[in-house]
């Protein structure tokens, strides 16, 4: 069924309201009273609530879709997807490897930008998740396994490696024989410790090097009559990069 979205100017950094439209046959209520069916039809332009509200409807886009999926573990910050894409310079020709699925949130968004994404997840609600994630986003090169990443990796010649889960360094044997010379290995800590012990671990293969280990902050901006920092993303994570080098 065609999706749509619904947004209102704000007068602050987001806008204030900001809807996806799952079923357009049946009218929508917002904040300000509801639109009716035959509005949301349309295909894009202003459409009025039962208040007199104006709103703009468009279809969604990949990111209005994505941002709606169903989530259970935590996803990593949009903020920090745009890192470790930049960071590594993933593109339509890479092939990449995730660990642990989650909510198959990173996955989905690098699926959406790359050639392939194999993902693993060894709870078996958490890949029912990904699959129904998977779908809504309408991906075909995303590959969902239920699997354990730490008894190896099944692809070879690969682009990047992402690791969000609490023992990374037991991925590191079966990650250097899967990455291409050349390729990258991320890993998503939450605490410092997790960090700490991932960067011993690194130091004892010489195939591999780190090549950053950073945290990102996200701050928004309010610019009406007085201009001043309103909404900060705290650094949820840190990002340490991993090169395989030989
Ligand atoms: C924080 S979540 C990952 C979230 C994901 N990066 C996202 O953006 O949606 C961590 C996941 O790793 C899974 N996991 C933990 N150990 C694993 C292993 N050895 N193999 C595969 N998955 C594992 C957990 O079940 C959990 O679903």
């Amino acid at each position: 069924m065609a999706k749509k979205m619904l947004v209102t100017k704000g007068k602050d950094y987001f806008p204030a309201q900001e809807y996806l439209i799952r079923d357009v046959s049946k009218d929508f209520h917002t904040k300000y009273g509801f639109i009716r069916a035959e509005q949301l039809k349309k295909k894009q332009g202003k459409v009025l609530t039962s208040t007199g509200k104006e709103y703009f409807i468009f279809e969604p886009d990949f990111l209005d879709l994505y941002r709606k999926i169903r989530r259970m573990p935590q996803m990593i910050p949009l903020k920090d997807i745009g890192v470790i894409i930049s960071y590594t310079g993933i593109s339509r020709k890479s092939v990449v490897v995730d660990a642990g699925s989650g909510s198959g949130g990173i996955a989905c968004f690098f699926a959406n930008i790359v050639k392939s994404v194999s993902t693993y997840e060894i709870d078996e609600n958490n890949f029912e998740l990904v699959k129904e994630n998977i779908k809504a986003l309408g991906l075909k090169n995303v590959k969902a396994k239920k699997r354990d990443i730490y008894e190896g990796i099944e692809e070879k010649n690969v682009d990047l490696i992402m690791l969000d889960l609490a023992e990374p360094w037991k991925v590191l044997e079966s990650a250097s024989k899967a990455l291409k010379t050349g390729g990258w290995l991320v890993y998503y800590s939450l605490t410092v410790p997790q960090a700490q012990q991932f960067v011993k671990e690194i130091e004892k293969h010489d195939e591999f090097i780190i090549a950053r280990i950073i945290e990102t902050i996200e701050r928004g901006w309010k610019m009406e009559k007085s201009v001043r920092p309103e909404r900060t993303v705290i650094p949820s994570g840190f990002l340490c990069f991993v090169r395989k080098i030989k």
